[in-house]
């Protein structure tokens, strides 16, 4: 293997080590104890995602890594360290956060992101891209959740890894998370390999919704089922589980998601009267234009008939009126 990358990644595990102790085990971690408690993570969650704290101080990784005999610049362009303006001199990155490794999908720890427990800002500071991280191949947690993802077929994609951590607390381990609100093609890819289904689970504001249409109709490209889960406004899957508990998040969000021509159909029919004829027709033409964007036959067939059968009409009118419409597009 590369030999600067087999560095970086032993660095990083002896950072996620480290960090992990300090959090457990140290009067330095008090601090970082005292969030987590007020966060209501578990011990489990602590450990499954092993979860640390950086000490309020600029020297503690830098001396064990001076220690182990690495290479402090090489450690600087991993994003573990920085380096004075002046050069030559160098000091931990992350200070007073408490510490979210970051896995490739062989579980190697390739990043951090480090939440600060005062106002801080940044609120996350995450690592930068590195020889060894690239954000927009990476989604969180993918190695932990892959067994369950295996057995359900499905990935639940969080767009914060607080809520991956926090539904597992709550008995769904096959979420993953992109850092932040945007969706690669690459991720997109990555998903679709790992399952043929996928849930989102944004956060119930404007960004997370304006993402979940736009990352669905990626994921839909990419030929993935997309389903979308729904919350009351304001909401995340951290705070809903924290107030209304695993059980309704299990049932209320995650079992009652809307597939995402579902979702757009329930945006299109909101404030319409479909008893008048003329918004009827409105509507069932914008529900035959979205149809376009499914890839698959039985889907197409499925709301066909969904429609159909609502508004008492024939499939072969409707297909029909399908028909023209694509023709009108071209
Ligand atoms: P909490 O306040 O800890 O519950 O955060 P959250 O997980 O709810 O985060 P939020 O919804 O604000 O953001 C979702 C994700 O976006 C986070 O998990 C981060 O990956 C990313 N993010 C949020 N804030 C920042 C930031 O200030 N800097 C960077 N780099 N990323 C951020
Ligand atoms: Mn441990
Ligand atoms: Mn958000
Ligand atoms: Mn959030
Ligand atoms: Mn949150």
């Amino acid at each position: 293997g590369d030999r600067p990358q087999e560095a970086m990644r032993s660095a990083h595990e002896i950072a996620a080590s480290t960090y992990h102790h300090v959090l457990m085990l140290t009067e330095q971690g008090s601090s970082g104890r005292q969030y987590i408690k007020e966060r209501g993570f578990s011990r489990e969650q602590l450990e499954h995602f092993q979860i640390g704290f950086a000490p309020d101080r600029w020297d503690a990784l830098t001396t064990i890594l001076t220690k182990k005999a690495f290479d402090l610049k090489m450690m600087a362009s991993a994003s573990l360290l920085g380096e004075r303006e002046s050069g030559g001199q160098f000091y931990d990155r992350f200070r007073n956060r408490v510490m979210f490794p970051i896995w490739d999908g062989q579980g190697n720890v390739i990043a951090f992101g480090g939440r600060t427990i005062t106002d801080e800002k940044p609120k996350y500071l995450n690592s930068s891209e590195s020889p060894i991280f690239q954000k927009g191949k990476t989604l969180y947690g993918l190695h932990l959740a892959r067994p369950s993802i295996r057995k359900q077929g499905s990935i639940v994609l969080f767009e914060g890894y607080v809520d991956v951590i926090a539904a597992w607390g709550a008995g769904i381990a096959n979420g993953v998370a992109t850092l932040g609100t945007s969706l690669t093609e690459e991720q997109a890819k990555l998903i679709r390999r790992n399952a043929e289904s996928v849930l989102l689970c944004y956060d119930s504001d404007k960004a997370g919704t304006e993402a979940a249409f736009k990352n669905a109709n990626l994921l839909q490209q990419e030929g993935c089922i997309v389903k979308i889960a729904q919350m009351p406004e304001g909401n995340d899957p951290d705070d809903y589980i924290r107030q209304f508990g695993a059980e309704r998040f299990k049932n209320d969000v995650i079992g009652s998601s809307l597939t995402l021509m579902a979702f757009k159909m329930q945006f299109l029919r909101k404030g319409k009267n479909l008893n008048d004829e003329s918004e009827r027709m409105q509507y069932i033409e914008s529900v035959l234009a979205e149809m376009s964007s499914l890839t698959r036959a039985v889907e197409r067939d499925h709301y066909l008939r969904q429609i159909a059968e609502e508004f008492s009409l024939s499939l072969d009118a409707l297909k029909q009126e399908q028909n023209q419409l694509y023709r009108a597009k071209e």
